[in-house]
């Protein structure tokens, strides 16, 4: 009966795969991947037919993704900082697809905003013309977040159906698309904050800095977590002996990495409380190296997250850490032979880490004006990338 069981399991299984070759992109994958089909390739068992050119064609699909979700962090960011963030006031996954097209339905999309805190404190002799351009930034980066969407999901089936995953790849990209889900989800709920009223406060409408950190933090995460498998599959790593030079540089470049991630999510607070608008001198905060409202708030606990001072003075030293982890990193790497690859990654990473500290600096001296707090936000994504490039460079060989 097992038997029995077994060899009918095993007909249907070659029959899926005669099914998957007859495709033209089959036959295109398994010419270039002939000659480098690899020891898990090709198993008629799991119906996984991997290959070297199948991992190359995921490995493509993955950067692909990672740079959407790059387009969608810098749209974001310009969204905040023009303020358009809380101009659609509801949320339909299809419905809002279609932006209004007569004057009427304008009418009605603008009455609807009229409702809310942001209009009644901040906007309330703003024009239909002027709410246009706010509701457009919002559109177009929701509808971003819809094109990301698509393009992990679309594709993603299609692969599994072709049996182009590993059992491992399977578990990821599972991950990878129940994150993109998570993701747009997360971004409702953060708009959400923004348009409560809350009648005991004299501040601006703003999202809630947690839920700003939040959505950008697992933005963050999706991007590198796609690049990162992306470049694992594209990228041959390098055989270098395993030294305690080299163990040490690898947990050196992890930790920065870690850093660099930190600060990334430390900038979220800053821009989430208008941190940057308060201290607007460096090296000093004022006439002080360490301000006095630092503590102000009580429990101190909540300075970390709620102060706008102290919020500002962390991001400074987490900014100033990261450029010294890697320009530690970069001086550690000089004293040993690397691969051509692994230098210029490091080299590129320690390039823009200057940048990004002189992108940031430049941002609180002129009173955060949009353009350069976007190409900051930018530049600690392009930082990210080199970091996780560095990373993929110094892994281990799997044996
Ligand atoms: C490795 C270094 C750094 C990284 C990775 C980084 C990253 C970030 C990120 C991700 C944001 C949030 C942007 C947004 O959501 O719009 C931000 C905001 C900000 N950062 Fe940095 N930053 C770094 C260093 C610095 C330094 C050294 C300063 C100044 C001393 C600085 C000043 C600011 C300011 C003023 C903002 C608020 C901009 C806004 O309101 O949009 N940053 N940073």
């Amino acid at each position: 009966m097992m038997l029995l069981r077994l060899a009918m399991c095993r007909c249907q299984a070659a029959r899926n795969l005669q099914q998957i070759q007859r495709t033209p992109l089959r036959q295109w994958l398994l010419q270039r991947g002939q000659n480098t089909v690899s020891s898990g390739a090709a198993s008629v068992g799991s119906v996984s037919i991997r290959s070297a050119a199948s991992d190359r064609l995921i490995g493509r699909w993955l950067l692909g993704c990672s740079g959407l979700v790059l387009g969608a962090v810098v749209l974001g960011g310009v969204t905040r900082l023009t303020e358009s963030g809380l101009s659609m006031v509801d949320w339909h996954l299809v419905k809002e697809m279609k932006p209004p097209q007569t004057q009427a339905e304008w009418e009605q999309e603008f009455a609807k905003y009229q409702q809310f805190p942001e209009f009644k404190i901040m906007n309330h002799d703003m024009t239909l013309t002027e709410f246009k351009f706010i509701f457009y930034m919002e559109w177009g980066h929701r509808m971003w977040g819809r094109l990301v969407g698509l393009a992990y999901i679309l594709p993603a089936a299609y692969f599994w159906r072709r049996g182009y995953f590993s059992r491992s790849m399977k578990t990821r990209v599972l991950g990878l698309c129940g994150f993109v889900v998570f993701q747009g989800l997360l971004g409702w709920y953060m708009v959400k904050s923004g348009l409560e009223e809350k009648p005991e406060s004299y501040d601006v409408p703003r999202v809630s800095q947690y839920r700003l950190a939040a959505h950008l933090g697992s933005a963050l995460l999706l991007y590198a977590a796609s690049l990162w498998t992306g470049l694992t599959l594209l990228l041959p790593a390098n055989r270098m002996p395993d030294s305690r030079q080299l163990l040490n540089l690898r947990r050196f470049a992890k930790m920065t990495g870690g850093l660099v991630f930190l600060t990334a999510l430390s900038g979220a607070f800053v821009a989430g409380l208008d941190a940057g608008l308060v201290y607007n001198s460096f090296p000093k905060m004022g006439e002080r190296w360490i301000p006095d409202d630092l503590l102000a708030f009580s429990p101190a606990l909540k300075n970390v997250f709620e102060n706008p001072t102290t919020v500002q003075f962390d991001h400074r030293i987490l900014g100033i850490g990261s450029l010294t982890a890697i320009t530690g990193l970069y001086l550690f790497s000089r004293r040993m032979i690397l691969p051509r690859r692994a230098k210029m990654a490091i080299s590129l990473l320690t390039a823009m880490a200057y940048t990004q500290v002189v992108l940031g600096i430049s941002t609180l001296l002129l009173y955060v004006p949009t353009p350069l707090a976007a190409t900051h936000q930018s530049g600690s994504v392009a930082l990210l990338t080199f970091a996780i490039w560095v990373l993929a460079e110094l892994r281990k060989v799997p044996k």
